[in-house]
């Protein structure tokens, strides 16, 4: 096992022009609940079996009132960038208008890590929608994409020149598919006819974002983030592979080749028509609006076979896995990487997510994490091995910044390159922490 990361000297991402960053989301981190308008994860960790250990984000890392002393954090680890997102129902009240005191939290943040010369990538969508949009059905009403864009509208506005990067959507995936379809994550809607309805609107939500992002901060970088879980084939029989080539349509390339292609994979033909997403004349060309960057998270893969009933099924991953039971395989990371920058005329990509739930320990005030020391430094290579293969990557950001509120894990699972005690919202930078913070400054 290793303590330390590093990169060949001659690598892009041993260069001053790479961006390494953290990366964090208001809902997971915040708190601060009483101050801000109720969202589908507050009623989702109120009703009782959805957040494995009974929690919900109330207060979560009290960042709300922490940030200060968050930021002096982030500045202390070196890095370029710090990923923030913002939280909808804090800073929009439900008549549509901007909640100043909302905002003013916002702009001392991104001021001060303007002072601190950090890059703040800001994402407007991490998950946390207002609950009175879902009260009008959410994803599945064609209308939240337009409440979308007046959010965006009005927010970049108030943000000015503040911000570097803007990302509309974070891991559209997750809050169509996991919310609306599986009903594992909130508002907890479960049913195959309602995931590529509410797909189809959170797409159409980022280009109409992306116009109002480009009017009003034509400076920034606008995109989006993707999560991708790349699928492999449990044999290499006929069968599995177009399983898994359906499974990978299904989960990772529906969301990103409408942005680049204008359109939904061909799978879409077999879906039942009930199953169908609702296509507007003119929304395929809103939806492909060009974008600054991509932004890729990787965690993880998926290995699939042939199934009579569903098409595909996802067996048990193999060890190694991660205290959340991911297996770690960073090879896929450089094979989706290469694999996209393949398939699609991509944009400067951004690695906005990538890292590890591990079962940390403190003691004596140390974590000594060399597991996920050992992850960060096979998932860099990964990601150094596909710039190798001629895919620019111009950004690595760890997730996450903290320990936090990992959705519907509650506080049982830590991604943090620090350590936060929930009792004492006392944070310690982990072994990990330091060596990302030596590989940055050692470049
Ligand atoms: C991603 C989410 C992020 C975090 C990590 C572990 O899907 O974007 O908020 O929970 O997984």
């Amino acid at each position: 096992m290793t303590d330390k990361l590093s990169l060949p000297a001659n690598s892009v991402m041993s260069s001053t022009d790479f961006i390494y960053g953290v990366a964090t989301a208001s809902f997971q981190i915040e708190g601060g609940a009483s101050s801000r308008l109720p969202c589908i994860w507050d009623t989702f960790c109120n009703t009782p079996g959805k957040v494995a250990d009974g929690s919900n984000g109330q207060v979560a890392c009290d960042h709300f009132n922490l940030w200060q002393q968050d930021v002096e954090l982030i500045d202390s680890l070196g890095v370029d960038a710090y990923r923030l997102s913002i939280s909808w129902p804090r800073v929009i009240k439900q008549s549509g208008e901007l909640n100043q005191e909302g905002v003013d939290y916002y702009l001392a943040i991104l001021d001060e890590l303007k002072a601190r010369n950090i890059k703040a990538f800001v994402t407007l969508y991490h998950w946390d929608l207002p609950q009175y949009l879902e009260d009008n059905g959410g994803w599945l009403n064609r209308e939240t994409a337009y409440k979308f864009q007046n959010y965006a509208d009005k927010i970049s506005t108030a943000f000015g020149d503040r911000v570097y990067a803007y990302a509309t959507l974070n891991e559209p995936f997750c809050s169509a598919f996991l919310g609306y379809e599986a009903g594992i994550h909130a508002p907890g809607i479960k049913g195959k006819e309602f995931g590529k309805k509410a797909a189809h609107h959170l797409l159409l939500a980022h280009g109409l974002a992306m116009q109002v992002l480009e009017k009003n901060s034509p400076n920034s970088k606008n995109g989006i983030v993707l999560n991708f879980t790349p699928c492999y084939p449990e044999s290499d029989s006929a069968a599995d592979i177009a399983a898994t080539a359906f499974a990978d349509d299904y989960f990772n390339q529906w969301y990103i080749k409408p942005l680049f292609d204008a359109q939904y994979p061909e799978i879409l033909a077999q879906l039942p028509k009930e199953n169908h997403p609702e296509i507007q004349d003119g929304d395929m060309e809103i939806i492909s609006h060009a974008m600054d960057f991509l932004g890729v998270n990787f965690y993880t893969r998926a290995i699939y076979r042939a199934d009579d009933k569903e098409v595909f099924f996802q067996i048990d991953p193999p060890a190694p896995l991660t205290d959340i039971g991911w297996e770690i395989y960073p090879k896929a990371f450089t094979e989706l990487l290469v694999s996209l920058n393949e398939k699609y005329s991509l944009p400067p990509v951004y690695i906005t997510e990538n890292g590890a739930a591990m079962a940390d320990k403190l003691i004596d005030g140390v974590v000594n994490d060399q597991d996920r020391v050992e992850y960060y430094q096979t998932h860099l290579n990964a990601v150094n091995d596909a710039i190798e293969q001629g895919v620019k990557v111009d950004g690595y950001f760890a997730w996450s910044l903290m320990d936090n509120f990992e959705w519907a894990e509650g506080y049982l699972k830590r991604f943090g390159i620090v350590y936060v005690d929930y009792d004492t919202q006392v944070r310690t930078i982990k072994a990990s922490g330091l060596a990302y913070k030596a590989l940055i400054s050692n470049r």
